[in-house]
């Protein structure tokens, strides 16, 4: 099918570390499981946020590896390589990405990118971790803490929804699945356009509301496996500890020791309660994924079973069992047919990016009007 013939789904997940079965279950068997059954109707764009990737420190020896890594789990996830209508990509490689954001960026006020909780949130992390308040100004040049404290949250991280208006906008998309913390940065795609709509004339598709995409998606976007140590938070893969994390790279054997680990309760009863019994819930939940069994099924069997040791060791196993099959999977993917469809897939969009991007440049005056 040719290129755009089609209205476009579009979703990515950054490649800043190693995903988390809380990423394979709430993110990716979700989204490879809606490229199959949509591919007929629709066009699945699936990107690689590279760019997006070190918006946060990391180590960027590993960065390259781990953008490969991230289409190596799709495919060893199930994505097929061979449908034409889903396209794989790096973001970097179109280089329409950072040129069209540079354009929204000037558009978008810094105030309302100051109050996108994902900012706040990253950028109070950071801040905590260096033992700040806040941002300090002004910048005093001799004090050597406040001098790391104002340069450590980047600018990049500010202008992450800017960058992700732009990932969305350049091809149409019409649908973008994501997870509920990003819902904000949805809606901030749609009012930028509609802003750059009437303000220079039509020139951007503004994507559906977030209403209308639940709707579309039909399915719960609400799942959340919880940190094995602390299970009041998610379990994510930009946890520095990785204690509480069951990593998709994980020695199976490890992963099982975190699960024998987890943090419970004292009441001795096994129960899906998340209020009162979190530790003991989120087991419950990750068994029943594991299992592909209902949470209804799974928090039956085990109701009330009064030995935890036992309880873990089953959920233990299980997970030791997915990773070591999902790693043997992983090890037989052919790294070359990754890369040719990655080089395919950049290749059929450069020029659709590019004629988004040009009319934006027309619109605002940098390209002369046609
Ligand atoms: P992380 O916190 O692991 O860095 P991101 O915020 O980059 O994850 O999210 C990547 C995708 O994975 C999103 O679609 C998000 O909804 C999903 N996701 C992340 N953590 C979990 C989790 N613990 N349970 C379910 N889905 C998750
Ligand atoms: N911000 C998304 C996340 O952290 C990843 C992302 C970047 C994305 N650009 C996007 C998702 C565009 C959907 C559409 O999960």
């Amino acid at each position: 099918m040719n290129v755009m013939s089609k209205p476009v789904i579009l979703t990515g997940i950054r490649a800043n570390n190693d995903l988390t079965i809380g990423n394979y279950f709430g993110a990716i068997l979700p989204i490879i499981d809606m490229a199959k059954t949509r591919s007929d109707e629709y066009q699945v764009n699936l990107f690689i946020p590279d760019l997006h990737s070190f918006t946060t420190p990391i180590d960027h020896s590993l960065l390259y590896d781990q953008i490969l890594h991230n289409a190596r789990l799709f495919v060893a996830a199930g994505l097929p390589l061979d449908n034409p209508d889903i396209y794989l990509y790096r973001q970097s490689y179109i280089s329409a990405h950072s040129e069209l954001t540079w354009i929204l960026d000037c558009f978008t006020g810094f105030g309302e990118m100051s109050r996108m909780t994902q900012f706040k949130d990253k950028s109070q992390n950071v801040y905590d971790s260096l033992g700040a308040q806040d941002f300090e100004l002004p910048d005093d040049v001799n004090d050597v803490k406040q001098k790391k404290v104002n340069q450590t949250v980047s600018m990049g991280l500010f202008n992450y929804p800017v960058l992700m208006a732009a990932d969305i906008l350049l091809y149409e998309a019409q649908y973008i699945p994501v997870g509920e913390d990003q819902t904000q940065h949805l809606e901030f795609a749609r009012d930028i356009s509609e802003r750059f709509n009437n303000k220079l004339g039509d020139t951007f598709n503004v994507p559906e509301s977030v209403a209308v995409q639940h709707k579309f998606f039909g399915k719960d976007q609400g799942l959340r496996i919880k940190d094995l140590i602390d299970p009041t938070k998610k379990m994510s893969k930009s946890d520095d500890s990785g204690r509480g994390v069951i990593f998709l790279g994980d020695q199976p054997s490890a992963a099982a020791k975190k699960v024998i680990g987890a943090t419970t309760d004292d009441l001795a009863s096994v129960h899906f309660d998340p209020q009162n019994q979190p530790g003991i819930s989120n087991l419950l939940q990750i068994l029943s994924l594991l299992q592909g069994r209902t949470l209804e099924e799974v928090s039956a069997e085990f109701e009330g079973q009064s030995s935890y040791g036992d309880f873990k060791a089953v959920v233990a196993a299980e997970v030791e069992k997915f990773l070591t099959d999902f790693q043997q999977k992983l090890s037989t993917v052919d790294d070359n047919a990754v890369i040719a469809k990655l080089e395919q897939s950049e290749h059929d969009l450069i020029p659709v990016a590019n004629a988004t991007l040009l009319r934006a440049q027309q619109a605002v005056g940098l390209r002369q009007k046609v």
